[in-house]
């Protein structure tokens, strides 16, 4: 049964460790970071963006696999069902869908604007027992080949954000989507620090985990960070996988060509992925 990302966080961040949401965009994904979590006896966050919502074919196709996979291949570890960089209508058809966790991404919006949409949110997914992430500080990343970089939150508004009641809160600390380019600063620790500081017991969550530098995630979560989302470094692992298998002549030979076994190094590679991100994060061996 999908359970909502609140226990998990919190325990994590007592723990000081954070728990990884991978974005999934189809079977093979769903497959390979479930069964990893199951092996790695870790809690998991599945992640949905509105675009892999839509190219599944809608979000209740996506609430209809996951919760097969949970029941077909006896998943125990728990697991939130969690939709990334959610518009406020995409989060009412989460909703609405079975989703366990939402996320309204109001970084976009005037302060005001996005306290008052977060206030109406945080009073749904209580009533209704799901988590709720809220954003302040937008987060930077490639959008038509321009790299923006991420804006460092203020803290006073995360406090603000905070305050509603949101269960987790993703505090822009100069992190961006995709590939970092080469004159990237690094993280802001200081804005992190801050933040930490005004929202205390609350969850932080580090967007943009792809190619951030293993010291940077570790002092990340020393300082409150106890959930990381993690995309492009499965995509690029599974292509790569897929790549050589077709540079390698494999799919002319025999049935090579047979999508179950042309997909599968990409699916290793997302396992492999996954697991080097759990360990990395410290959730193996803290599902329960
Ligand atoms: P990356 O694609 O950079 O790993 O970022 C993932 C993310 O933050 C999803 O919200």
């Amino acid at each position: 049964m999908l359970v909502s990302a609140k226990e998990m966080l919190q325990k994590a961040k007592a723990g000081k460790y954070a728990v990884g949401q991978f974005n999934i965009n189809n079977l093979e994904w769903t497959k390979a970071i479930l069964l990893t979590a199951q092996e790695m006896n870790s809690p998991v966050i599945l992640g949905v963006s509105e675009g892999a919502g839509k190219y599944m074919t809608g979000y209740k196709t996506v609430v209809g696999m996951v919760n097969g996979m949970l029941e077909e291949l006896k998943i125990t570890v728990p697991v939130a069902l969690h939709l990334d960089h959610g518009s406020y209508e995409g989060c009412y058809k989460c909703i609405e869908a079975g989703f366990s966790s939402i996320m309204f991404d109001g970084s976009h919006y005037p302060i005001e604007e996005n306290i008052a949409k977060t206030t109406e949110l945080v009073k749904v997914c209580a009533e209704k027992g799901l988590s709720l992430e809220a954003e302040v500080g937008s987060i930077g990343g490639e959008e038509d080949g321009v790299v923006g970089m991420g804006e460092c939150a203020d803290p006073n508004e995360c406090k603000a954000i905070a305050d509603l009641g949101v269960t987790m809160l993703a505090a822009g600390i100069g992190n961006i989507h995709g590939k970092y380019p080469a004159n990237w600063k690094g993280l802001s620790f200081e804005t992190l620090a801050a933040v930490q500081e005004k929202t205390g017991e609350m969850p932080l969550v580090l967007h943009g985990g792809t190619g951030i530098p293993e010291d940077m995630i570790k002092k990340a979560i020393s300082l409150g960070v106890a959930k990381i989302n993690v995309n492009t470094e499965c995509q690029l692992s599974f292509a790569e996988a897929t790549r050589k298998y077709i540079e390698a002549g494999k799919d002319l030979e025999g049935k090579g060509f047979d999508p179950r076994k042309l997909l599968n190094p990409g699916f290793e590679a997302i396992k492999a992925t996954v697991k080097e991100k759990m360990e990395l994060f410290g959730s193996v061996n803290k599902a329960c």
